[in-house]
Protein backbone atom coordinates (compact mmCIF):
# COMPACT_ATOMS: atom_id res chain seq x y z
CA UNK A 1 0.00 0.00 0.00
CA UNK A 2 1.84 3.40 -0.93
CA UNK A 3 0.30 6.23 0.85
CA UNK A 4 0.70 9.82 -0.44
CA UNK A 5 -0.25 12.86 2.00
CA UNK A 6 -0.98 16.46 0.06
CA UNK A 7 -1.35 19.58 1.88
CA UNK A 8 -4.85 20.38 0.94
CA UNK A 9 -8.09 18.65 -0.35
CA UNK A 10 -7.48 20.72 -3.71
CA UNK A 11 -3.73 18.96 -3.90
CA UNK A 12 -4.65 15.35 -3.17
CA UNK A 13 -8.19 15.80 -6.08
CA UNK A 14 -6.23 16.81 -8.64
CA UNK A 15 -3.10 14.07 -7.83
CA UNK A 16 -6.22 11.81 -7.96
CA UNK A 17 -7.41 13.03 -11.51
CA UNK A 18 -3.86 13.03 -12.55
CA UNK A 19 -3.17 9.54 -11.91
CA UNK A 20 -6.48 8.28 -13.63
CA UNK A 21 -6.15 10.37 -16.56
CA UNK A 22 -2.48 9.06 -17.03
CA UNK A 23 -3.94 5.77 -16.76
CA UNK A 24 -6.21 6.00 -19.11
CA UNK A 25 -3.70 7.82 -21.58
CA UNK A 26 -1.55 4.87 -21.20
CA UNK A 27 -4.86 2.57 -21.99
CA UNK A 28 -7.32 3.92 -23.94
CA UNK A 29 -9.81 1.36 -23.45
CA UNK A 30 -9.93 1.58 -19.98
CA UNK A 31 -11.86 -0.11 -17.90
CA UNK A 32 -12.26 2.31 -15.06
CA UNK A 33 -14.31 2.12 -11.38
CA UNK A 34 -15.61 4.26 -9.74
CA UNK A 35 -17.38 5.96 -6.60
CA UNK A 36 -19.58 8.76 -5.89
CA UNK A 37 -20.01 10.65 -2.40
CA UNK A 38 -18.60 14.57 -1.84
CA UNK A 39 -15.17 13.38 -1.89
CA UNK A 40 -15.10 13.00 -5.59
CA UNK A 41 -16.80 16.15 -7.16
CA UNK A 42 -13.90 17.80 -7.79
CA UNK A 43 -12.11 14.83 -8.91
CA UNK A 44 -14.45 14.82 -11.20
CA UNK A 45 -14.93 18.52 -11.95
CA UNK A 46 -10.99 18.13 -12.94
CA UNK A 47 -11.64 15.08 -15.15
CA UNK A 48 -13.98 17.00 -17.02
CA UNK A 49 -11.66 19.74 -17.51
CA UNK A 50 -9.18 17.84 -18.41
CA UNK A 51 -11.15 16.17 -20.94
CA UNK A 52 -12.14 19.47 -22.33
CA UNK A 53 -8.67 20.48 -22.31
CA UNK A 54 -7.83 17.63 -25.01
CA UNK A 55 -5.81 15.62 -21.35
CA UNK A 56 -8.09 12.89 -21.77
CA UNK A 57 -9.89 11.03 -23.89
CA UNK A 58 -12.97 9.20 -22.66
CA UNK A 59 -14.38 7.82 -25.98
CA UNK A 60 -13.13 4.19 -25.44
CA UNK A 61 -13.55 4.02 -21.66
CA UNK A 62 -16.03 2.07 -20.28
CA UNK A 63 -16.75 2.39 -16.33
CA UNK A 64 -18.47 0.37 -13.27
CA UNK A 65 -19.88 2.35 -10.54
CA UNK A 66 -19.66 0.63 -6.80
CA UNK A 67 -22.75 0.93 -5.38
CA UNK A 68 -26.77 2.42 -6.21
CA UNK A 69 -29.67 2.54 -4.20
CA UNK A 70 -32.54 -0.53 -3.96
CA UNK A 71 -35.60 1.50 -5.50
CA UNK A 72 -33.93 4.54 -6.99
CA UNK A 73 -34.92 5.42 -10.57
CA UNK A 74 -32.05 6.56 -12.78
CA UNK A 75 -33.99 9.96 -12.40
CA UNK A 76 -34.22 10.18 -8.84
CA UNK A 77 -31.82 13.15 -7.91
CA UNK A 78 -30.03 10.51 -4.99
CA UNK A 79 -29.36 8.13 -7.18
CA UNK A 80 -26.36 7.10 -8.26
CA UNK A 81 -26.43 7.37 -11.94
CA UNK A 82 -28.18 10.68 -11.97
CA UNK A 83 -24.55 11.82 -9.54
CA UNK A 84 -22.76 10.49 -12.25
CA UNK A 85 -24.49 12.01 -15.20
CA UNK A 86 -24.18 15.06 -13.34
CA UNK A 87 -20.51 14.88 -12.41
CA UNK A 88 -19.02 13.28 -14.68
CA UNK A 89 -20.56 11.41 -17.59
CA UNK A 90 -22.42 14.63 -18.94
CA UNK A 91 -19.23 16.68 -19.10
CA UNK A 92 -16.73 14.09 -21.05
CA UNK A 93 -17.08 12.66 -24.24
CA UNK A 94 -17.91 9.06 -22.80
CA UNK A 95 -20.27 6.89 -24.30
CA UNK A 96 -23.12 6.81 -21.81
CA UNK A 97 -24.00 2.69 -22.88
CA UNK A 98 -20.57 1.99 -21.30
CA UNK A 99 -21.11 3.41 -18.17
CA UNK A 100 -22.81 1.13 -15.95
CA UNK A 101 -24.42 1.14 -12.49
CA UNK A 102 -26.48 -1.66 -10.82
CA UNK A 103 -30.36 -0.92 -11.40
CA UNK A 104 -32.08 0.00 -8.27
CA UNK A 105 -35.12 -1.06 -10.10
CA UNK A 106 -34.18 -4.18 -10.87
CA UNK A 107 -37.11 -7.47 -9.73
CA UNK A 108 -34.54 -9.53 -9.26
CA UNK A 109 -32.20 -8.58 -6.69
CA UNK A 110 -29.56 -11.40 -6.68
CA UNK A 111 -29.96 -11.93 -10.49
CA UNK A 112 -29.02 -8.57 -11.24
CA UNK A 113 -25.74 -8.48 -8.82
CA UNK A 114 -24.89 -11.43 -10.55
CA UNK A 115 -25.12 -9.89 -13.86
CA UNK A 116 -23.31 -6.93 -12.33
CA UNK A 117 -20.25 -9.28 -11.17
CA UNK A 118 -20.57 -11.32 -15.16
CA UNK A 119 -20.23 -7.33 -16.69
CA UNK A 120 -17.00 -6.87 -15.34
CA UNK A 121 -15.94 -10.47 -15.77
CA UNK A 122 -17.10 -10.18 -19.54
CA UNK A 123 -15.17 -7.20 -20.12
CA UNK A 124 -11.49 -8.81 -18.90
CA UNK A 125 -11.89 -6.84 -15.27
CA UNK A 126 -11.24 -3.58 -13.64
CA UNK A 127 -8.52 -1.86 -14.58
CA UNK A 128 -8.32 0.64 -11.62
CA UNK A 129 -10.82 1.30 -9.09
CA UNK A 130 -11.58 4.73 -7.64
CA UNK A 131 -12.76 4.77 -4.25
CA UNK A 132 -13.13 6.68 -1.10
CA UNK A 133 -14.12 5.74 2.58
CA UNK A 134 -17.15 6.13 4.86
CA UNK A 135 -16.98 7.03 8.32
CA UNK A 136 -17.90 3.12 9.45
CA UNK A 137 -14.62 1.91 7.25
CA UNK A 138 -16.76 1.26 4.72
CA UNK A 139 -15.49 1.02 0.76
CA UNK A 140 -18.62 0.68 -1.47
CA UNK A 141 -21.31 0.02 0.52
CA UNK A 142 -19.70 -2.55 2.26
CA UNK A 143 -20.54 -2.31 5.94
CA UNK A 144 -19.04 -3.48 9.32
CA UNK A 145 -18.83 -7.16 8.96
CA UNK A 146 -18.99 -7.92 5.09
CA UNK A 147 -16.88 -10.44 4.05
CA UNK A 148 -13.74 -9.60 1.99
CA UNK A 149 -14.46 -12.24 -0.52
CA UNK A 150 -18.28 -10.64 -1.05
CA UNK A 151 -19.42 -9.80 -4.46
CA UNK A 152 -22.04 -7.68 -5.66
CA UNK A 153 -24.82 -7.57 -3.11
CA UNK A 154 -27.72 -6.13 -1.66
CA UNK A 155 -26.65 -4.94 2.23
CA UNK A 156 -28.77 -3.24 4.56
CA UNK A 157 -27.06 -0.08 5.50
CA UNK A 158 -25.69 0.58 9.56
CA UNK A 159 -27.07 3.28 11.28
CA UNK A 160 -23.47 5.06 10.85
CA UNK A 161 -24.12 5.14 7.18
CA UNK A 162 -27.56 5.97 6.73
CA UNK A 163 -26.79 8.96 9.43
CA UNK A 164 -23.96 10.04 7.12
CA UNK A 165 -25.85 9.70 3.67
CA UNK A 166 -29.72 10.69 4.90
CA UNK A 167 -28.83 14.23 4.80
CA UNK A 168 -28.92 14.67 0.54
CA UNK A 169 -32.73 13.49 0.76
CA UNK A 170 -35.88 15.24 1.33
CA UNK A 171 -37.19 14.39 3.75
CA UNK A 172 -33.92 12.81 5.49
CA UNK A 173 -35.93 9.39 6.36
CA UNK A 174 -36.48 8.43 2.63
CA UNK A 175 -33.31 7.56 1.87
CA UNK A 176 -33.34 3.84 1.33
CA UNK A 177 -32.18 1.53 3.75
CA UNK A 178 -30.82 -1.10 1.48
CA UNK A 179 -28.47 -0.74 -1.45
CA UNK A 180 -26.17 -2.77 -4.35
CA UNK A 181 -22.65 -2.23 -3.46
CA UNK A 182 -19.91 -4.09 -5.50
CA UNK A 183 -18.11 -6.55 -3.03
CA UNK A 184 -15.34 -6.34 -1.24
CA UNK A 185 -13.58 -9.12 -3.36
CA UNK A 186 -15.15 -7.26 -6.41
CA UNK A 187 -12.78 -4.09 -5.74
CA UNK A 188 -9.41 -5.78 -4.48
CA UNK A 189 -10.05 -8.03 -7.95
CA UNK A 190 -9.04 -4.48 -9.80
CA UNK A 191 -5.70 -4.35 -11.35
CA UNK A 192 -5.18 -1.29 -9.67
CA UNK A 193 -6.97 0.47 -6.39
CA UNK A 194 -6.75 4.42 -6.28
CA UNK A 195 -8.41 5.28 -2.55
CA UNK A 196 -8.92 9.34 -2.08
CA UNK A 197 -9.74 10.15 1.83
CA UNK A 198 -10.17 14.09 2.81
CA UNK A 199 -11.53 16.26 5.78
CA UNK A 200 -10.35 15.75 9.45
CA UNK A 201 -13.53 13.46 9.50
CA UNK A 202 -11.83 10.97 8.00
CA UNK A 203 -8.62 11.32 10.29
CA UNK A 204 -9.59 8.47 12.96
CA UNK A 205 -11.04 6.13 10.59
CA UNK A 206 -8.29 6.45 7.35
CA UNK A 207 -5.48 6.11 10.44
CA UNK A 208 -7.24 2.54 11.26
CA UNK A 209 -8.09 1.46 7.94
CA UNK A 210 -4.65 1.89 6.89
CA UNK A 211 -2.23 1.24 9.49
CA UNK A 212 -4.64 -0.89 11.82
CA UNK A 213 -5.09 -4.44 11.66
CA UNK A 214 -7.17 -5.79 8.88
CA UNK A 215 -10.63 -6.68 10.05
CA UNK A 216 -13.92 -7.15 8.45
CA UNK A 217 -15.12 -4.82 10.78
CA UNK A 218 -13.58 -1.95 8.70
CA UNK A 219 -13.79 -3.29 4.99
CA UNK A 220 -11.38 -0.76 3.58
CA UNK A 221 -8.81 -2.37 5.62
CA UNK A 222 -9.14 -5.60 3.18
CA UNK A 223 -6.87 -2.64 0.64
CA UNK A 224 -4.29 -3.55 2.68
CA UNK A 225 -3.86 -7.12 1.07
CA UNK A 226 -3.72 -5.53 -2.74
CA UNK A 227 -0.60 -5.42 -4.28
CA UNK A 228 -1.07 -2.11 -6.19
CA UNK A 229 -3.07 0.52 -3.91
CA UNK A 230 -2.77 4.18 -3.71
CA UNK A 231 -3.89 6.07 -0.79
CA UNK A 232 -4.18 9.66 -1.20
CA UNK A 233 -5.24 12.07 1.29
CA UNK A 234 -5.20 15.74 2.36
CA UNK A 235 -3.41 16.51 5.54
CA UNK A 236 -6.50 16.78 7.66
CA UNK A 237 -7.58 13.10 6.77
CA UNK A 238 -3.56 12.31 7.42
CA UNK A 239 -3.50 13.33 11.19
CA UNK A 240 -3.64 10.16 12.62
CA UNK A 241 -1.11 8.31 10.37
CA UNK A 242 1.99 7.39 12.66
CA UNK A 243 3.71 7.03 9.38
CA UNK A 244 3.25 10.26 7.95
CA UNK A 245 7.30 11.60 7.77
CA UNK A 246 7.99 8.10 6.48
CA UNK A 247 4.66 8.27 3.69
CA UNK A 248 6.43 11.76 3.03
CA UNK A 249 9.59 11.17 2.52
CA UNK A 250 8.98 8.16 -0.14
CA UNK A 251 6.70 10.48 -2.26
CA UNK A 252 9.66 13.41 -1.99
CA UNK A 253 12.38 11.12 -3.21
CA UNK A 254 11.14 7.70 -4.47
CA UNK A 255 11.65 8.42 -8.25
CA UNK A 256 8.14 6.97 -9.38
CA UNK A 257 6.49 10.29 -8.23
CA UNK A 258 8.83 12.38 -9.91
CA UNK A 259 6.37 13.56 -12.26
CA UNK A 260 3.76 13.80 -9.33
CA UNK A 261 5.66 16.18 -6.89
C1 LIG B 1 -19.89 5.93 -2.87
C2 LIG B 1 -19.24 4.99 -1.99
C3 LIG B 1 -18.98 5.30 -0.57
C4 LIG B 1 -18.33 6.67 -0.36
C5 LIG B 1 -18.16 6.97 1.13
C6 LIG B 1 -17.62 8.36 1.38
O1 LIG B 1 -20.04 5.38 -4.16
O2 LIG B 1 -18.94 3.93 -2.44
O3 LIG B 1 -18.18 4.30 -0.01
O4 LIG B 1 -17.07 6.70 -1.00
O5 LIG B 1 -19.38 6.82 1.79
O6 LIG B 1 -18.58 9.30 1.03
P1 LIG B 1 -18.21 10.86 1.02
O7 LIG B 1 -17.23 11.06 -0.06
O8 LIG B 1 -19.53 11.54 0.72
O9 LIG B 1 -17.68 11.17 2.37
Amino acid sequence: MEVIIRPTAAEAEKLTARIIADAINAKPEFKLGLATGATMENVYAELSRMNKAGEVDFSQVRSWNLDEYVGLAPEHDQSYRYYMNKNLFNNVNIDIRNTHLPDGLAADEEAEAARYDDSIDEAGGIDLWLVGIGCSGHVGFNDPGTSFSSRTHVAYLTKTTYEQNKIYFTPPESMPRRAYTAGVGTVLDAKKIVQLITGKRKAAIAAAAIEGPMTSMISSSALQLHPDTVVILDAEAAANLKLRDFYDEVFQNDPKWAAYR
